[in-house]
Order: structure tokens, then sequence, then C-alpha cells
């Protein structure tokens, strides 16, 4: 099967619909959660699953050491859940058109630095938009502007509030991301 990692900072939630996803498949198996983070939710969600984890620290990161992790266990494809730092180019290159992003957002609106999490949907908000949505997208050395493989939208109105915004996304996000994942490795 192909080995999929998944990068994550936070609660986790889209990686928990991710290893529920790929559970019994014989395709893909989520074989690390990564984090940077070391008390994030989301590595008590990977023990559910008996899945390793590792953490590692941004200077680590950038010194090659999440890489050489990823190499030793072998991993075929790297999958963004929620991972809020940017990408060093030696990862991006070692894993071009095989890492994956999902963003809270329409790309190419709402994307770039600083806009990660409550601040796309406090942004959505402020523009006054009727609509939000995800994009699934793979991962270059420029932020958020890698090819866009998925995007689905949902509507919102001025009585949505950041939070509410947040929770739409999140649904879509979890409707949507295991499977677009699952047709791009091909599992
Ligand atoms: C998700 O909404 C994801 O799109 C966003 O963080 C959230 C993580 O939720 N990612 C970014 O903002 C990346 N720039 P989760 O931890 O519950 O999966």
């Amino acid at each position: 099967p192909k080995r999929l990692a998944i990068l994550a900072s936070g609660s986790g939630s889209n990686a928990e619909k991710i290893m529920e996803y790929f559970q019994h498949s014989d395709k893909a198996e989520i074989a690390l959660i990564a984090s940077n983070k070391p008390d994030a939710f989301v590595l008590e969600r990977a023990k559910k699953f008996d899945v390793p984890t590792f953490t590692f620290s941004r200077k680590e990161m950038d010194a090659g050491i999440l890489l050489e992790k990823l190499q030793a266990e072998t991993i075929d494809w790297v999958i963004l859940a929620g991972f809020l730092l940017k990408i060093p180019d030696h990862l991006t290159q070692a894993y071009s058109d095989k890492m994956v992003n999902i963003h809270p957002a329409l790309l190419p609106k709402y994307g770039g630095k600083g806009m990660y999490g409550s601040f796309v949907h406090e942004a959505v908000k402020a523009a006054g938009d009727t609509d939000t949505g995800i994009t699934i997208h793979l991962v270059n050395e420029h932020y958020d502007e890698g090819k866009i493989i998925f995007q689905a939208s949902t509507p919102i109105s001025p009585l949505d509030t950041a939070d509410t915004i947040a929770d739409k996304v999140h649904a879509l996000e979890h409707e949507h991301f295991p499977r677009v994942v699952g047709e791009l490795v091909g599992a």
C-alpha cells in the first residue's frame, strides 16, 4: 500500500477523518502523524488509530530532520491537514507533486502568509462575502499557490460569525478531503 504521512499542528479533526477513511484500505495507509506541537490533540487521535507519531520543532524541520524521518519511514505522500508552518523548500522539492494541503477558503482568495485557521474566516466575514469554501491543492515552494485539485463552496450570510463559518468549512473538509486524497494517491 501507499504510505501516507499527515502533518498537523492542532486539533486534527481532518486527520481523524482521513485515518478513519483508510483504516481498512489495502491500497493506502496512514503510516505517520507528525506535528510541530508536542501537545496537539491530533497526537491523541493518532493513538486511537494506532498510528505512530513524530514531533519536531521548526528548527529541526528546517534542518532536514522531518525529511529524514519521512524517508526513513518510506513515506510516498505527505498530507497537510491544519499544518501551520511554512514548508521548507528542500521538503517541497523532495515531495514535489506528492504533497497536498487543505486550505479553509476558496483560493486564490484569502491565501498567503498569516491566512490560516480563524484569521481566514475573520477575513471572509469582514469582506461580506456570500460564499466561502475549501481548496485542496498540491504544495509547491510558493505558499498556497500550488495546483488546485478540488474546491467546494458553501453559502454564508451576514448572520454567520467567524465561528459558524469555521463550522461550515470543517463540514465541507470532512466530507471531501479523505475521498479526494484517496483519488489522488490512487487508493
Ligand atoms: C482546517 O480548517 C484547515 O483547513 C486549516 O486548519 C484547520 C485544521 O482543522 N488549515 C489552514 O488554515 C492551513 N493554512 P483540524 O485540525 O480540525 O483538522
